[in-house]
């Protein structure tokens, strides 16, 4: 059965008739990996895989909400003290309270959901599910709120009510993806413009390794206070614009890791402006070899990768594979990987085989298909 129709049943089964549906994706990015919180550039895309609700308001002052996936109910009022206990409900519960702190008068509804997105993969399915919802909220409580403050509203829940200081490429991916384009994001003063993503004699694809090492809360919010602490010292609200140059002159003041981890972000922001001049060439080499960079960046300055991906990543490289990197925030999760279309079964063969050989188990292959954000389902 389609996600769509599973839910929409669910939701006649448990509430009864009259929802509406909403469905939200989860994303990939290129290119751009830990700058959206440094200011810097991002560059990516929504998916074929994302979360579906069905959603109907009930006039009282109580949600209502059903995790298919997870088979657990959750019920909670909309003050602030009345946070839920299941940990997949502070999701909606947060949107709901940061559009509250908008201003919009969200009331009681039901819901049911189902998702798609891998979990732990580094696709965003916690931006897909707040995506959906604060994009639903606002048609159904007459929100008024631009599309923007929607994606900041799932980025304050994750900051608020999740733990995870994160940056707002997720859920800006989630709200304003479009079929067949990637999309380049300036973090700093958050201009976008679509790119037609097409690459002719190319695929993208991801290997998960369904490893998951725990990303929530300290490893991910670490890095992003050592980039703020380097910042400081350089005088600079956010570590993009910064040089090698400026960062060189103030090693001394700033530990060797901190060093590290301002390496890779500075690095990263050369990477995303070249791959974008290459792309508008149609040098798919180039793209390719940043990205190769941006893993190995990843891994031994930002150290944000583990065993499995450095495998993936090395496997590709052998393979002869234009491009492959760790993508998302880290810690397990996919490597995105841009194959040339001739190399590509065996490349997938072969990293099955020895990915298998190696910690038991195949990687997951998802082929990319760019996809639509943010959406009612008529
Ligand atoms: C996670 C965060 C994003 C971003 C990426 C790394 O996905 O939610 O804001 O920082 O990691 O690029």
């Amino acid at each position: 059965m389609e996600m769509r129709e599973k839910v929409s049943a669910k939701f006649e089964e448990i509430f009864g008739e009259g929802a509406v549906m909403y469905a939200s994706p989860g994303r990939i990015n290129l290119i751009g990996e830990h700058t959206d919180y440094n200011g810097g550039f991002v560059f990516p895309g929504a998916v074929d895989k994302g979360i579906v609700a069905a959603i109907k308001l009930n006039g009282t002052d109580k949600v209502r909400a059903y995790a298919i996936d997870l088979d657990s109910h959750s019920e909670f009022g909309l003050n602030e003290e009345d946070k839920p206990a299941e940990s997949w409900a502070h999701y909606i519960f947060g949107v709901c309270r940061e559009m509250q702190k908008r201003g919009v008068k969200v009331g009681g509804f039901d819901t049911t959901f189902s998702g798609n997105v891998p979990l732990g993969a580094g696709m965003s399915s916690s931006a897909a599910l707040e995506s959906t919802f604060a994009f639903a909220l606002n048609e159904l409580f007459d929100g008024g709120i631009d599309k923007f403050e929607l994606a900041r509203v799932g980025q304050s829940t994750e900051h608020n009510y999740c733990g995870v200081k994160c940056g707002i490429m997720d859920q800006f991916a989630s709200v304003f993806g479009k079929a067949g384009n990637l999309m380049r994001l300036d973090c700093r003063s958050m201009e976008f413009e679509y790119f037609p993503f097409n690459p002719q004699g190319y695929k993208l694809v991801l290997l998960d390794s369904v490893v998951k090492h725990e990303l929530v809360g300290s490893p991910y919010n670490d890095r992003r206070e050592s980039c703020e602490r380097v910042a400081k010292v350089l005088g600079q609200e956010f570590l993009r614009g910064a040089t090698m140059e400026q960062l060189d002159a103030v090693k001394d003041q700033i530990s060797e890791e901190d060093y590290r981890r301002a390496r890779y972000v500075i690095g990263e922001e050369r990477r995303v402006l070249d791959v974008c001049e290459a792309l508008e060439k149609g040098d798919y080499e180039t793209v390719g070899a940043r990205m190769f960079e941006t893993h190995w960046g990843m891994s031994k300055d930002y150290e944000v990768s583990c065993e499995e991906l450095d495998f993936l990543a090395t496997v590709a490289e052998e393979c002869g594979v234009t491009g492959s990197r760790i993508m998302g925030g880290g810690f397990g999760g996919c490597t995105i990987n841009l194959v040339k279309d001739e190399l590509y079964d065996a490349f997938i063969a072969e990293a099955k085989k020895r990915f298998c050989e190696k910690y038991g188990h195949e990687p997951k292959v998802y082929p990319v298909v760019i996809s639509d954000g943010s959406r009612r389902l008529e």
